[in-house]
């Protein structure tokens, strides 16, 4: 197997790092505090949340229940989630149709054929639209129900999603519903760091200062280092001298960005040489090239060209400045912040410290380059 996942979570030998955090999630819940946790996409918010979980289902002190809400569009969206989570709590199948049957006057059980697996799975959704509050309750009543016996831990991942839900007051109400909740801890999670701050930071917002809020960034470099070399030398290849650190520079240190490089060079069977590492990349980046030609479209050619410089720049480089504008032909200073505040919004940039980077590693090699 190719030790370096691309998705998901497959145990503690393919989970590198993260035990600082993962010990303050642990500490905050059995300490019955909240916790919003926050990163950059692909980062490794989803990956720690769930390495989090395998760790509560051994001390056998919680439940958990996942909520992934990213492809949700309106408070209905969340409720099918939660109704579905609910229902996998652990309980006899019987038991459970009984309950929910019982309490919910409106949801209705679909059944779907998995595709991958032929295994039939169970779903809910929520049958009359207009009672979404009431539904809501009620399934804030069965988790408090359970909670009583066992704590619960309940994540909620992509949590920004419910700032643009189109309903009126689903801040207020979430966070009314949570609050009856005395024995279930919640951790929220999300890669928009301005939806979220405005969220729990803003004293006129129904979340404000309710949660510990984690920061998650790169991995250390000697940890990363050392996971990355050790699955190489596991597999008996061999690695040359700078070969490991040249791949995070490449890659930023950016999670995905390196397992998905090094799931790459791992495929390859070969001995981990600078040349490997080079053929690789022009495979990578060569494989992403129509998504990158297909993004042009959704700019204009002054955003396009001001990408180009971005990716470009380092640190000394001021955007706004005469010289940068004349290097990179970006006509002038007041276009150029208006160009950048059209990137930000298209989550195509983001800034760190002084600097802006092109939020997506391989893109930004790729303009680079090209
Ligand atoms: N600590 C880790 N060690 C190894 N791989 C990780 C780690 N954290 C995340 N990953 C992998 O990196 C990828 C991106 O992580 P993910 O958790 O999905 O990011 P996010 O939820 O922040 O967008 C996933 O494929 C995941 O398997
Ligand atoms: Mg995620």
């Amino acid at each position: 197997m190719n030790p370096f996942i691309i998705r998901g979570y497959q145990g503690n030998t393919f989970f590198c790092d993260r035990e600082k955090e993962t010990e303050a999630i642990l500490q905050a819940l059995h300490n019955g505090r909240d916790m919003t946790l926050v990163s950059l996409r692909k980062m490794g918010k989803t990956g720690l949340l769930l390495h989090v979980f395998e760790k509560l289902k051994r001390e056998k002190e919680f439940e958990t229940i996942y909520l992934d809400i990213y492809h949700t569009e309106n408070l209905n969206g969340m409720i099918n989630q939660l109704a579905t989570a609910v229902f996998r709590l652990k309980k006899s199948f019987g038991e459970r149709m009984k309950e929910f049957l019982s309490t919910f006057r409106y949801v209705r059980p679909i059944i779907s054929v998995d595709p991958q697996s032929g295994q039939p799975s169970i779903s809910f959704q929520i049958a009359d639209e207009h009672e979404a509050r009431s539904t809501l309750e009620d399934l804030f009543g069965i988790l408090r129900q359970r909670s009583l016996k066992k704590p619960v831990v309940v994540a909620i991942d992509e949590f920004q999603q419910i700032a643009g839900y189109p309903e009126k007051n689903v801040e207020a109400l979430i966070r009314g519903l949570i609050q009856t909740l005395s024995n279930t801890r919640f951790i929220f999670s999300g890669s928009n760091k301005s939806i979220l701050s405005r969220m729990f930071g803003d004293a006129t917002r129904p979340f404000y200062q309710s949660t510990e809020m984690i920061y998650l960034s790169e991995i250390p470099r000697e940890r990363y280092s050392r996971f990355i070399s050790s699955h190489f030398k596991k597999d008996s290849r061999q690695v040359e001298e700078g070969a490991i650190d040249e791949i995070l520079s490449w890659c930023r240190g950016h999670t995905w960005y390196v397992q998905y490089f090094c799931n790459k060079l791992f495929e390859t069977g070969s001995p981990i040489t600078h040349e490997t590492l080079f053929n690789t990349r022009q495979e990578i980046l060569l494989s992403y090239e129509p998504f990158y030609s297909e993004y042009r479209n959704l700019l204009t050619r002054h955003q396009w060209e001001l990408l180009k410089a971005i990716s470009r720049s380092d640190k000394s480089d001021k955007l706004t400045s005469g010289d940068f504008i004349r290097t990179n032909n970006l006509t002038n200073a007041s276009t150029v912040k208006r160009g950048v505040v059209a990137l930000f919004e298209k989550e195509m940039i983001f800034r760190t410290g002084d600097q802006y980077v092109v939020y997506d590693v391989f893109f930004s090699r790729w303009l680079e380059g090209g």
